[in-house]
């Protein structure tokens, strides 16, 4: 008798996704088990090939780009753990003691306001990995990790730790929390799991010129309003697309469809270097303006409405489908209760429009559907997502 081959979870997923045509453009990868499946192992090189294809043809992605959790994993890699994410405004840092913390690329990270500014760490304790502050702010003399006790100056060192300190050979100096990188847009904070990482500036260069001559400009008086974070069964991908384009808000969002133009060419598209612009006109008198919302690579979208709100959003995958939405406002002084009220059920109803939408894309996306033979792009409305694609190529091909 014949050994039972031994297939994997993942294998067995694929499969289901690479039943013909075959979508992967190196034929030599595929493994013929029988003649119903192929077997393939994704590689990182393999994917920025089917990225390219997608960029030549105009069309989306394969489907186990929306389901694979061996695509994620690499994507989380080359992409979220090098990229910045807003954590926090410098007035909730802005005495010494003052800290933060925040969820970024899956890790829990902790910044604080030393007597030198702003520092960044893992809040992972250096003794067993208990998170060293669990509250999302506060104010502290020190760093106490409240499991064992080991404590930590304001700017990472080790202080004391209680039994090991003890011990012949312990060196404090060799436990300090790990640094993280942090940087600024304006009073807005950011941080990146990787201290080799471009500076925010660098990354994003032409932002402050292009967004302040868009009115940009944030000074004083905002008060924060964080939003209830919530889970959209879709891939991170789809949660992106179907944000960087509006030729959907008409049947999606009829409210929105009604208050800007949403129509190309009125409807305007604009590229940069390592983000993107969409902007559409208000067709009716408000104090928040026209649409104005950029998206920055891979998974920021900050708004501006009438220089009076500023929000940031946030999409971080949870799984392959799976994404966490987090949203925050920055209301002005001026605005009122009423209309922050407003406001925050507005964009109620338009995440949960674009819920149900994103969710039946992921459904549609299903690995048993054989390829991107019938999906396409539309040049115009739709080529922010293209170039996101060219962004995901980049980060395939050189991070
Ligand atoms: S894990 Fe932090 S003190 Fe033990
Ligand atoms: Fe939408």
């Amino acid at each position: 008798m014949g050994q039972e081959p031994q297939v994997g979870l993942a294998q067995i997923r694929l499969a289901a996704a690479l039943r013909s045509p075959p979508v992967l453009t190196d034929i030599d990868a595929l493994t013929k088990t029988d003649d119903q499946e192929r077997t393939v192992t994704l590689t990182r090189d393999q994917l920025a090939a089917e990225l390219k294809d997608a960029i030549a043809t105009n069309s989306g992605l394969p489907t186990h780009w929306y389901n694979a959790e061996e695509v994620l994993q690499l994507e989380q890699e080359l992409i979220f753990r090098k990229s910045w994410y807003h954590v926090g405004h410098l007035d909730q840092l802005a005495n010494v003691g003052d800290f933060v913390t925040a969820t970024i690329a899956g890790a829990s990270v902790l910044l604080t306001r030393t007597e030198d500014g702003i520092r960044g760490y893992f809040n992972t304790c250096r003794h067993r990995g208990h998170l060293v502050k669990s509250e999302p702010q506060g104010n502290a003399k020190s760093l106490l990790c409240r499991y064992h006790g080991w404590n930590y100056d304001l700017d990472g060192s080790l202080r004391s730790a209680p039994y090991a300190q003890d011990e012949v050979g312990f060196d404090k100096c060799m436990f300090s929390l790990t640094p993280i990188k942090v940087d600024y847009w304006g009073p807005l904070v950011f941080a990146n799991l990787d201290v080799n990482a471009p500076a925010f500036m660098e990354l994003f260069h032409e932002l402050p010129t292009q967004a302040a001559k868009e009115g940009w400009h944030m000074g004083e008086g905002f008060r924060r309003v964080p939003r209830e974070p919530y889970t959209i069964e879709a891939n991170w991908k789809l949660v992106v697309d179907n944000s960087i384009e509006c030729t959907h808000c008409t049947l999606t969002h009829p409210n929105f469809a009604r208050t800007y133009n949403v129509k190309m060419p009125v409807y305007e598209y604009h590229e940069f270097e390592n983000y993107s612009y969409q902007w559409g006109p208000a067709q009716v008198e408000q104090r928040v303006g026209n649409y104005q919302q950029w998206f920055l690579f891979p998974h920021t979208l900050p708004v501006r409405a009438g220089g009076i709100v500023y929000d940031f959003w946030t999409f971080e995958p949870l799984s392959a489908t799976k994404t966490l939405a987090s949203g925050v406002h920055y209301f002005h002084e001026s605005v009122t209760d009423a209309e922050i009220e407003a406001y925050y059920e507005g964009y109620s109803t338009i995440t949960q429009e674009d819920q149900a939408v994103m969710e039946n894309m992921q459904r549609g996306l299903n690995p048993a559907y054989s390829g991107p033979a019938n999906r396409n792009l539309v040049k115009g409305g739709e080529r922010l997502l293209q170039h996101m694609q060219s962004l995901m190529l980049n980060s395939f091909e050189n991070a």
